[in-house]
Order: C-alpha cells, then sequence, then structure tokens
C-alpha cells in the first residue's frame, strides 16, 4: 500500500503570537510512504526537490535515518497503539524552501504522520496527530495550521494537553512573503533568544496579541497596524537577518502596510497589507536586500485554508 499527503506551508508568530499562532500558507510538500515488499528493510527515507537549482548541499543536511523528525513522528504514531515502524519507504517531495521559515519540517512531520495513520487504519484522530506532531517539533504554531488550514492559535498546555481554534483571516488583507536565499536554522534562532523576559516586555506581546486576535476576528485593519509588533523574539534575531530592519522600518509609517514580521524564526518576512501597492512592497525590498547583495524570492499569497490532505 502506498499512501502520499500534501501538506501546506506555514508561517508561525505573525508578530506577537510567538510559539502560539500560525497561518497556512499555498506552496506544499508532498510526503508519500509505501509498504515495502521485502521483510527486514527498515525504513528508507528519500528527499526529492520541485526545485532543479536547490543547493546538493540542502539534502546532505537532511537526517534520513532515526534522526530524521519524519522518523521520529511516524515511530511515535506506530508506538502508540504498540507497533514498531519496518518496511516502510518514505519519499519526500519538497517544494517549501528549507529553513526559511515557512514550516517546512512542520510539514514533513505532518505529512509522515497523516500517511502512517492512513496506512494503520486511522488509529489517530485530529488531536492525538496534533499532540504527536506537536511534541516532535517542541510547539504547536506551525504544525497546527499545516494540518488543519488556515490561521490557528494553538497551546500545549503544562499537563500536556492540546486546545486550538481557527480564526477567520480578512480576506482583503494581502500576504506577501519575503524568502531570502540564505538558510536559518530554527536551533540557532532560538538560541539566541533569552531564558528570560521582563515583565514590560511580556505585558507588551500579550496585549498586542490581544489586539492581533481582535482585528482579524473584526477585520479592523487599523487595530492590526497597532497590534503587529514583538519584544520577545524578532529584537534578538534581527541581527541574523540582513536587511530586516531597514525593511520593517521603511513600512512603519505606511498606512496601507499593516506590519512587517519575521515568519516564524526567520529569515523569511511577511509583509501583511490592505489595499496597498504590492509593487512597491517588492521594490521597497528589492532595493533593501539588493544593496545587501541579497538574492531573494518575493509572492503575494493568500491563506491557505486547506489543512494536509491524503491522496
Ligand atoms: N515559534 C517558533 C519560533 C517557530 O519562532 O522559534 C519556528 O519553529
Amino acid at each position: 500500500m502506498k499512501v502520499s499527503v500534501k501538506v501546506p506551508a506555514s508561517s508561525a508568530n505573525i508578530g506577537p503570537g510567538f510559539d502560539c499562532i500560525g497561518m497556512a500558507l499555498p506552496i506544499y510538500n508532498t510526503i508519500t510512504i509505501e509498504e515495502t515488499v521485502l521483510p527486514g528493510t527498515g525504513i528508507e527515507i528519500n528527499v526529492m526537490s520541485d526545485d532543479d537549482s536547490i543547493d546538493e548541499k540542502i539534502f546532505h543536511d537532511i537526517p534520513k535515518d532515526e534522526n530524521s523528525l519524519v522518523y521520529k513522528a511516524v515511530e511515535m504514531l506506530y508506538n502508540s497503539i504498540g507497533q514498531e515502524p519496518s518496511e516502510l519507504k518514505i519519499n519526500i517531495q519538497t517544494g517549501i524552501p528549507i529553513a526559511r521559515g515557512l514550516g517546512s519540517s512542520s510539514s514533513i512531520i505532518v505529512g509522515g504522520l497523516l500517511a502512517a495513520n492512513k496506512l494503520l487504519g486511522d488509529p489517530a484522530d485530529e488531536t492525538a496527530l496534533l499532540a504527536i506532531a506537536t511534541e516532535v517539533e517542541g510547539h504547536p504554531d506551525n504544525v497546527a495550521p499545516a494540518i488543519l488550514g488556515g490561521v490557528v492559535l494553538a497551546t500545549q498546555e503544562e499537563d500536556g494537553s492540546l486546545a486550538y481554534s481557527k480564526l477567520e483571516w480578512p480576506d482583503e488583507w494581502d500576504i506577501t512573503v519575503c524568502i531570502p536565499d540564505f538558510q536559518l536554522s530554527t536551533e540557532i534562532a532560538r538560541s539566541i533568544l533569552p531564558k528570560e523576559v521582563s515583565m514590560q516586555d511580556a505585558i507588551f506581546n500579550a496585549k498586542h496579541l490581544a489586539m492581533l486576535i481582535q482585528a482579524v476576528n473584526t477585520n479592523d485593519d487599523k487595530l492590526m497596524k497597532v497590534a503587529l509588533k514583538d519584544k520577545l523574539h524578532q529584537p534578538y534575531r534581527e541581527k541574523l537577518v540582513p536587511g530586516m530592519r531597514e525593511i520593517m522600518d521603511a513600512f512603519k509609517h505606511e498606512d496601507g502596510v499593516l506590519g512587517c514580521v519575521l515568519s516564524g524564526a526567520g529569515p523569511s518576512l511577511l509583509i501583511i497589507s490592505y489595499k496597498y501597492d504590492l509593487d512597491k512592497i517588492k521594490s521597497t525590498v528589492k532595493e533593501i536586500w539588493e544593496a545587501q547583495n541579497i538574492k531573494f524570492d518575493i509572492r503575494t499569497l493568500k491563506v491557505e485554508e486547506q489543512g494536509a490532505f491524503v491522496f
């Protein structure tokens, strides 16, 4: 038997929602799991890219053994029903740029889990799949939108239980994703964060995330412009992303640009705008990144409302 799953990219944090909110985007990875006929063949993992120009080194850097996230996720699912995975061939077709803050690793975890779940006869429901994916990834803000689609608020409580809820993103708010041609590992981008933050900064983010949710729910672009600010991760990470501060500053006083935030742990940036000239966004980013010799891809996208699906 062979099962494939198409999984969307995701952009986590959206400014103040560090580790608890993310949106699915229409860029995809496809994960296929095939039961092999030869007993004792273990698990084979192959990675292929939609993009021929992709750096070979990237593939070498992706673990293809039991250290791989897809292996861990599949193994946890099998173990949850008292089984061990074996005789499986896992193919990962990547369309989501790797290590750019677009949820590539989450999509691989989710794709592996959903495919394995299908092969096993659907023993795990949506919440159980989300719990395993969160445990492997460490936080739910990419895996939740990858599974559910749309914009999702999600938290894993101290007892391990999950709570999540979808928000309805205003259709007229444009999302421009700026993807530089360098990688930034989430591990590095998390390692530079402080272990503790001030009460003042914690309150700042709580206020702004509350405003973000209200702005989305009431389609209030003016409130959204106030909301899209963060003091918990972006100020520490900006030194890892050349041009990030300049790009953010360039749009700060533009009424139609509701905000420019780091996508996940970076280095991609997400620019949210309303009735604003998208060519102007592109030319501003181009001017700043080209002056720093940074090549990039820039795309205006809609939120992907459909989560991962088996086919
Ligand atoms: N919330 C996570 C972070 C997303 O910012 O580190 C990246 O995995």
